[in-house]
C-alpha cells in the first residue's frame, strides 16, 4: 500500500454565510466545520496531512493551534485544480492524496475507506445520486457504464443538466499523476476557474483505472455554503449521535431533542428525557436518568444517580445514587459523593460533598469542604468572597445547619455541630455543640399595628 497524503480545501470566503468568519470555522455542534474534517482526515492515518486556506483566513489556522497540518495559503482562488495544485509541492509522487473540503463536516471515515479500496494507481471519485442534482458537476458515463468526466452545471447542456449522479468532490489520486495532470489544467470554461474536475477526462485519456463509490449516507456528503444550510446538518449529525446512543441501549424519549456537543459515555438502563443537552466529555454510569431540559458539559456521574428537570451542571464529577435538582446549578469543580442530594435553586461551586449530605433547598455552597451526613437548611449561604478573596467553609461529618444561616468564610464547623436557624456564624463552631447567633426573642404586648384612617 501507498503511504497517503490528504488535502483539504479550504479557502471558501463563505459570502453566503453572511458572517465576519471565515466559512469552515462556523460550529456545528460546538466544533469548527474543519475540525470535523481533521478528525476524519486522522482517522484515516495520513502520512501527511495539508490544509489550503484563503488569503486573509490567518483566523483558520490561528483556530488549530495543536493540529498536525501543514498549513498552504491561495493567495488567489482561481478554482479547486489551482488550490490543489498549491498544496501538492512537497507530496512524493509515489503517494495517494486524498482531497477533501473543509466545507463537508460529515462525512465517515468508514465512507473514505470504501473510496480508499480505489486501486493505488487509479482515480477515485466519491460520487451520489441525487433527486435535485442541480448546482453540481454532473458524472458523465459511456453506455457501458464507465466513466468518461465532470462537467460543472454551468458548462452543462441540458442533456447533462438530466444527469442525476454528482461529484461531491472528494478523490483519490496518485500524486504523481495528480501532479501532472493539475499543472496542465486551463480556465477555458464558464467560470474561468481552474477545475480540479477536469483530470478526470486526462485519466481516461489515459486509460487509468477509474472507480467511483458512493458514500455510506447521501447527506454525508451535503456541503455548508449557508446558515440554513449549516442547521440541516446539524440535524443529520444529531440524529446520527442519537442513534448511536439509542443502539448502546440508552432510551431517548425523543431523539430529536436530545443535542450531543462532545463526547458521551453511557452505561446500560442509561435513561434520558427531551430536550437535554450534553457537551464536552459527558460519562453516564448504569441507571443515570437525566431529566427534561438539562444541560450537562464536562460530567461523569456515576451509577443510579438521577438528575431532575431543569438542572445545569459543569464540570462536575457526581458520585452513585445521588439525586440533583430540579433547578439545580453545579458549577465548575463541584464533587459530589455517594448519595448526596442536591434540591431546587441550590448554587454550588468549587466544593466538596460528603456522602449522604443534603442541600435541598434555596442554598449557595461555594469553596466548602463538607463531609457525610451533613443536612443544609433552606436558605443557607457560604459568605466566600470578601471582595478581594475568596475563603473556605469547612464543615465536618454530621453536622446540622439550621435554615437562613451565613457562613463567614474562613471559618470551620466542627462533627456532629449544630447551628441554630438564621445564624450569621463568623467564628468556628465546635464540634458536638449548638451554637447560634441571634438577638434574644422578646414581645410587645398590647402593641397596636398601624392602621389606615
Ligand atoms: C465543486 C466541484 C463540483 C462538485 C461540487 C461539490 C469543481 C470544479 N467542481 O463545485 O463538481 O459537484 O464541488 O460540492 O471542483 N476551494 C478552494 N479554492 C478555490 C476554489 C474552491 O479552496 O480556489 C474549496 C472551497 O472552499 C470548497 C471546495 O473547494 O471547500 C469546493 O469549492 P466550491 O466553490 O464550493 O466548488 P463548487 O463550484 O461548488
Ligand atoms: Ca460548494
Amino acid at each position: 500500500m501507498s503511504e497517503l497524503s490528504i488535502i483539504i480545501l479550504a479557502a471558501g470566503k463563505g459570502t453566503r454565510m453572511r458572517s465576519a468568519r471565515p466559512k469552515v470555522l462556523h460550529r456545528l455542534a460546538h466544533k469548527p466545520l474543519l475540525g470535523h474534517v481533521l478528525d476524519c482526515a486522522a482517522a484515516l492515518r495520513p502520512t501527511g496531512l495539508r490544509v489550503v486556506y484563503g488569503h486573509g483566513g490567518e483566523q483558520v489556522p490561528a483556530a488549530f493551534p495543536g493540529a498536525e497540518v501543514t498549513w498552504v495559503e491561495q493567495a488567489e482562488r482561481l478554482g479547486t485544480g489551482h488550490a490543489v495544485a498549491q498544496a501538492l509541492p512537497g507530496i512524493p509522487d509515489g503517494h495517494r492524496v486524498l482531497v477533501l473540503y473543509g466545507d463537508v463536516p460529515l462525512l465517515s471515515a468508514a465512507s473514505l475507506q470504501g473510496l480508499l479500496e480505489t486501486p493505488a494507481e487509479g482515480l477515485g471519485l466519491l460520487t451520489v445520486t441525487l433527486d435535485d442534482p442541480g448546482g453540481y458537476g454532473r458524472v458523465v458515463r459511456d453506455d457501458a457504464g464507465r466513466i468518461l468526466r465532470i462537467v460543472e452545471e454551468k458548462d452543462a447542456d441540458p442533456s447533462i443538466r438530466a444527469l442525476r449522479e454528482i461529484n461531491t468532490g472528494i478523490l483519490v489520486a496518485p500524486a504523481g499523476r495528480l501532479r501532472a495532470w493539475v499543472e496542465t489544467l486551463d480556465n477555458h470554461n464558464a467560470q474561468g476557474e481552474y477545475y480540479l474536475t477536469d483530470i478526470v477526462a486526462k485519466a481516461v485519456a489515459e486509460n487509468l483505472p477509474l472507480a467511483s463509490r458512493q458514500p455510506e449516507r447521501a447527506w454525508e456528503v451535503l456541503g455548508v455554503n449557508d446558515q440554513r444550510q449549516l442547521a440541516e446538518l446539524e440535524r443529520h449529525y444529531q440524529r446520527q449521535r442519537a442513534e448511536e446512543l439509542m443502539a448502546e441501549g440508552v432510551a431517548l424519549r425523543d431523539p430529536a431533542r436530545l443535542d450531543v456537543r462532545g463526547e458521551v459515555s453511557a452505561g446500560r438502563e442509561v435513561e434520558i428525557d427531551i430536550n437535554v443537552i450534553l457537551e464536552g466529555r459527558v460519562k453516564l454510569g448504569d441507571g443515570v436518568k437525566i431529566g427534561p431540559n438539562c444541560i450537562l458539559r464536562e460530567v461523569d456521574i456515576a451509577e443510579n444517580t438521577e438528575i431532575l428537570a431543569n438542572s445545569l451542571i459543569e464540570e462536575a464529577v457526581i458520585g452513585a445514587n445521588c439525586r440533583v435538582g430540579p433547578f439545580a446549578r453545579l458549577r465548575p469543580a463541584t464533587v459530589l459523593a455517594n448519595h448526596a442530594h442536591v434540591g431546587n435553586f441550590v448554587e454550588i461551586k468549587k466544593s466538596s460533598i460528603g456522602p449522604g449530605s443534603k442541600i435541598n433547598h434555596l442554598s449557595y455552597i461555594g469553596d466548602t469542604e463538607m463531609g457525610a451526613d451533613v443536612n443544609i437548611g433552606a436558605g443557607t449561604i457560604t459568605c466566600n468572597y470578601d471582595g478581594a478573596h475568596k475563603h473556605k467553609t469547612i464543615i465536618g461529618d454530621d453536622v446540622f445547619v439550621g435554615s437562613d444561616t451565613q457562613l463567614v468564610a474562613p471559618v470551620r464547623v466542627g462533627d456532629g455541630a449544630t447551628l441554630g436557624a438564621g445564624s450569621t456564624l463568623t467564628r468556628d463552631a465546635p464540634a458536638n455543640a449548638l451554637t447560634l447567633s441571634r438577638v434574644a426573642q422578646k414581645t410587645v404586648t398590647g402593641w397596636k399595628r398601624p392602621r389606615k384612617k
